[in-house]
């Protein structure tokens, strides 16, 4: 099975599929994409597998590879009959789950920004921005509990990708290039004060 890691590697659905048929093997994703890793791990036992190799694709995402071990051996823990090799080495059950005390509590952060890679979003550049977001937030010391940022499908406004979100201040910008996304962060993420040039009327 070969499991694309990234958040947005359902972008890659179509090249994925054709080395599948290419290599007899099938794909999974372990994140967004359709199916998830444990959808198609119950696909191949029902269709009588009693051994399948997982191999993990990064596709250029910075993703941990160990998530893909967890999320196995959760799938392995209620399973019995179908060996299960992640990088080379047996599935058990005994590996770290996928809960965590640190996982919890909602984090405590002050903003919630939505970067959209929604189909038009990503076509016009919704990568830079997403990168650019990160970067900036880094260089200004803001962490996952002073902003945190989700990367959603498309937010409808598409005419006016790429588009980015900032909650609880129910602001939204659009044509957010890199640049413009370094601004978010400085100007209304570190600053308090909203963007004036790329906001987008708010309806209702
Ligand atoms: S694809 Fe981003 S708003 Fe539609």
């Amino acid at each position: 099975m070969l499991v694309a890691l990234g958040v947005d590697a359902h972008r890659h659905a179509d090249e994925l599929g054709e080395v599948a048929v290419a290599t007899g093997a099938s794909v999974a994703f372990l994140q967004t994409g359709t199916p998830s890793v444990v959808d198609e791990l119950d696909r191949l036992a029902a269709a009588g597998a009693t051994r399948v190799e997982l191999v993990g694709l990064g596709l250029g995402a910075p993703i941990a590879r160990s998530w893909l071990r967890r999320v196995a051996a959760h799938w392995r823990r209620t399973r019995s009959g179908v060996e299960v090799v992640v990088a080379g080495r047996e599935v058990t059950g005994d590996e770290a789950p996928l809960t965590s005390p640190a996982w919890e509590d909602v984090p405590g952060h002050g903003h919630h920004v939505l970067v959209c890679r929604g189909p038009r979003c990503s076509a016009r550049g919704s990568a830079a921005t997403s990168a650019a977001i990160d970067d900036a937030l880094r260089a200004h010391g803001l962490g996952d509990d002073d902003v945190l940022v989700a990367q959603t499908g498309c937010l409808y406004p598409c005419n006016h990708a790429p588009v980015v979100v900032v909650h609880p201040d129910d602001t939204w910008y659009g044509g957010v290039d890199a640049a413009c996304a370094r601004r978010i962060v400085v100007e209304h993420l570190a600053g308090g004060v909203p963007l004036v040039g790329q906001r987008l009327p708010r309806d209702g």
